[in-house]
């Protein structure tokens, strides 16, 4: 399945949940405002007898699903959270436990033809960058509904955050996962996207950051990433070895702490063409 790396990349739910971070409120109400959805007010009524639908995929352990439900305060808007894998499903269920969630990979979605008013994404496309997670995604929108995706990514104006980026970028090219910082990102998706959504229009104006006590914190959120987690044990040694420099580089040599990784929001959102 598709999905395997992500299997043994997300092997501990509970070190996700643990160390990754959050999203911030006036980025999540800001993508959904994009997406045509008001928050913390009325949602956009859906014309059928339904309540408004956001579909959610890739919900990993609720880190977006908590807070989109904090800032959407209708009542009569329904979530339904959906993830392939079991471990993440159940950390969900532990870190969200009045939302069910369905275990299911975006190209197979075991909801109806045009049930959904919109689909969102967080830090999960770049798993399902393809024809087949697209054609479904459109098949269970409603006509013109939206499709939403964002992510986290290292703010590279930070010199050790750019280094480092480049680090994983080399790492991510090999993994065959593509992320919106690239430059072929928009080239690759454009394609994908052809005659079922439009080109996607971006915003990429949110800062965020992760507050860590120390160089081994840091180093354990990057630990997390799919690219080092799933990796053979030589390229996670190699990896540590990087890392270790950096921070001695950039931290202690100067007699300075490591207190944040600090990151920049990037959002894209595609309406459904009939
Ligand atoms: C980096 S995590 C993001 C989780 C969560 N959305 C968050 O913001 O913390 C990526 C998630 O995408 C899921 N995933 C991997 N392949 C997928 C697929 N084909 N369809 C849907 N989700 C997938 C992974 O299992 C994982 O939970």
């Amino acid at each position: 399945m598709a999905y395997d790396f992500a299997r043994i990349a997300f092997a501990s739910a509970e070190n996700y949940e643990n160390v990754r971070s959050g999203y911030p409120e006036e980025a999540v109400k800001y993508f959904l405002h994009r997406l045509g959805i008001k928050v913390n007010d009325r949602a956009v009524s859906s014309k059928e007898a339904r309540p408004f639908t956001i579909l959610e995929v890739g919900s990993g352990t609720g880190k977006f699903t908590r807070v989109m439900v904090k800032v959407l305060s209708d009542k009569n808007v329904r979530v339904i959270a959906s993830e392939p894998l079991e471990s993440m499903c159940e950390q969900f269920k532990v870190m969200v436990p009045r939302m069910d969630i369905i275990q299911c990979a975006a190209e197979c979605i075991p909801l109806p033809d045009a049930s959904v008013d919109v689909v969102v994404a967080a830090q999960s496309f770049h798993w399902f960058t393809n024809r087949a997670a697209l054609e479904e995604i459109h098949r269970v929108l409603v006509p013109n509904g939206a499709f939403g995706t964002l992510w986290k990514l290292l703010d590279l104006s930070i010199p050790w955050a750019k280094q480092l980026g480049h680090h994983l970028d080399v790492l991510d090219k090999e993994s065959s996962l593509v992320f919106p910082h690239q430059e072929e990102w928009k080239e690759v998706v454009g394609m994908l996207v052809k005659s079922l959504f439009s080109f996607p229009q971006e915003y990429i104006g949110f800062e965020h950051s992760l507050e860590v006590s120390s160089c081994n914190q840091a180093y354990q959120h990057f630990a997390s990433y799919s690219v080092i987690a799933g990796n053979s044990e030589i390229k996670k040694k190699a990896f540590k070895e990087f890392f270790d420099e950096l921070m001695k580089m950039h931290f202690k040599e100067k007699g300075n702490p490591c207190t944040k990784i600090p990151f920049t929001i990037y959002m894209y959102w595609f309406h459904k063409e009939v």
